[in-house]
């Protein structure tokens, strides 16, 4: 496996993503966590140094251990990563006086070509994606220069003998467009052949799941959600009935989609389902309630109560399934040491296997979301189920700013039923990343017919995004609002008005609560 050093660039996941997808296993660690003990254990058959924040020049700033130099592997120093290399072996780094790049760059061969840019040039030159304050300003012994840019004269640099790499650019962006075959040759240059596949993923994962769990029983929350559905199928092909599978519905799930799940899971997949409908007790609890949060914290409370409740009368339980995520699993690295701001207190079950006492299964844990999704598929899960946009645990309770009504749940429903058959009919769904509707907590006066309606007004969100994290809007053609629109006045009683948002995240968030 190939281990990834993160001195925090924004970008560190990018690389592991170029990775998997040449069908190499590898990891992401912190600087701070990577010790000589740590590297000995590992193993790893090739190491890069990722960008960071950081600038060499300054005291204390991140660095590998020397090790890592001495490991007889290939290593692949990028930006940051290039910069400590330098500096560790003996080269110079100096802060940039008009030196600074940032964006679109070109980087041209020198006469003799390496393997580690075998397949590129096929122009005169290649773009690359820079970002960097400070230069190397002098190689260390043993390098040489393979390609330069006009801000960059060490642009890419290697110690052929020792195996050493180091390039001034991030070949994992978007907008290094050949990147990829740069990373392809470093790995193989390490002796990767690409052997990580889905189904071999998918025989290890069982069998680490009947190694880890024995005879012993586990229960795992399943929210119908793509994560914890493929946990849950995995598992169950592992163990097969020592799962039982507990499906909380609080009654703030979308139309006909608590008993679709009830039914796809039972029926198509013989997973022993307990379907804990508990909507009477949450809707209750969110009766007049409108503080987002609030509602988040209810919601998050009872959901771990109920969930205890019936997972104690399954006797015998001592693991807990989830269907956490790598990116969920990768420390972050730090620089400001302060504590993030809480934007939104988010639904999950965290904290919930110590005070049950269990121990977690967590077989999707070294996996990215379209990883998941190709495990999903692996398993035979219908394409359209594993292709569904994020749905959030609060469900419909944080599309229904203000007072939850059954009212307001109930023409909600129907609305984003409406939108999405009309996103799906005109081939749109998988372009966007999430779209549903938002009912608004005002009525407005509007006609049809010959008389005056006063009724709610709703809002259509549609955001393209790799990770949520931020977003942008979708861009609808206005025949397609305008059509959206009417289909939805026309359907959905309880509702006279309709409008988009336009809003990008950030400022933003793509919920509205
Ligand atoms: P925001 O609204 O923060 O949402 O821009 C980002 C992504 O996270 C989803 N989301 C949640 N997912 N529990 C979840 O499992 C939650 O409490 C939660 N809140 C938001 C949201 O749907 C979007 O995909």
């Amino acid at each position: 496996r190939l281990l990834i050093i993160d001195f925090g660039s924004q970008v560190t996941q990018l690389i592991a993503r170029r990775l998997r997808e040449l069908n190499v296993y590898c990891e992401i660690h912190p600087f701070n966590l990577v010790t000589d003990a740590f590297l000995d254990d590992f193993a790893p058959k090739a190491v890069i140094l990722s960008g960071g924040p950081a600038s060499v020049i300054d005291e204390g700033s991140p660095r590998p251990p020397a090790r890592v130099f001495e490991l007889g592997v290939p290593v692949l120093g990028i930006c940051y990563g290039q910069q400590v290399m330098m500096q560790m072996l003996g080269g110079k780094v100096e802060r940039g006086q008009g030196t600074a790049e940032f964006g679109r760059a070109y980087v041209k061969p020198t006469e003799d070509r390496i393997d580690l840019l075998k397949g590129w040039f096929l122009e005169e030159r290649e773009q690359v994606w820079m970002s960097h304050g400070d230069h190397v300003s002098r190689i260390a012994p043993g390098f040489a220069v393979y390609g330069t840019s006009p801000h960059a004269p060490f642009a890419v640099t290697a110690d052929l003998d020792r195996r050493f790499y180091a390039v001034q650019f991030h070949p994992e962006v978007h907008h290094t467009p050949n990147g990829k075959t740069l990373y392809e040759n470093f790995v193989k240059d390490a002796g990767f052949n690409g052997d990580w596949t889905m189904d071999a993923y998918r025989e290890e994962a069982i069998r680490k799941i009947r190694e880890q769990v024995g005879d012993k029983k586990v229960i795992c929350a399943l929210s119908g959600g793509v994560d914890s559905s493929v946990a849950a199928v995995l598992i169950h092909e592992a163990i097969g009935d020592q799962l039982t599978c507990v499906f909380v519905d609080h009654g703030l799930m979308r139309l006909n989609e608590a008993q679709e799940v009830v039914t796809m899971f039972r029926e198509h997949y013989n997973l022993p389902l307990i379907h804990a409908d508990e909507s009477e007790l949450f809707l209750g609890k969110l009766d007049g309630v409108s503080d987002p949060e609030t509602k988040r914290k209810i919601i998050g409370g009872l959901f771990i109560d109920v969930f205890q409740k019936y997972a104690n009368e399954i006797e015998g339980a001592e693991f807990l399934a989830q269907g956490t995520l790598y990116p969920d699993v990768i420390e972050s690295v730090s620089f400001s040491g302060g504590p993030s701001v809480t934007i939104k207190s988010h639904h999950n079950v965290g904290g919930l296997p110590e005070k049950m006492g269990l121990k977690l299964v967590e077989p999707l844990r070294e996996l990215f979301k379209d990883e998941v999704r190709a495990l999903g598929h692996e398993l035979g899960l219908p394409a359209s189920f594993i292709g569904r946009h994020p749905f959030p645990g609060p469900g419909l309770a944080i599309r229904c700013p203000g007072e939850i009504t059954r009212e307001k749940l109930e023409i909600l429903r129907k609305a984003d039923a409406v939108y999405i058959d009309q996103i799906r009919k005109h081939g749109l769904y998988d372009e966007i990343w999430q779209a549903f509707v938002a009912i608004l907590p005002v009525r407005t006066v509007g006609v049809m017919g010959d008389g005056r309606t006063y009724d709610f007004a709703c809002a259509l969100r549609a955001v393209t995004s790799v990770d949520g994290m931020t977003a942008d809007y979708y861009p609808f053609s206005h025949d397609f609002l305008g059509e959206t629109a009417t289909r939805i006045i026309n359907e959905v009683p309880g509702i006279n008005r309709v409008t988009y948002d336009i809003t990008s995240k950030p400022p933003g968030t793509i919920e509205w609560e």
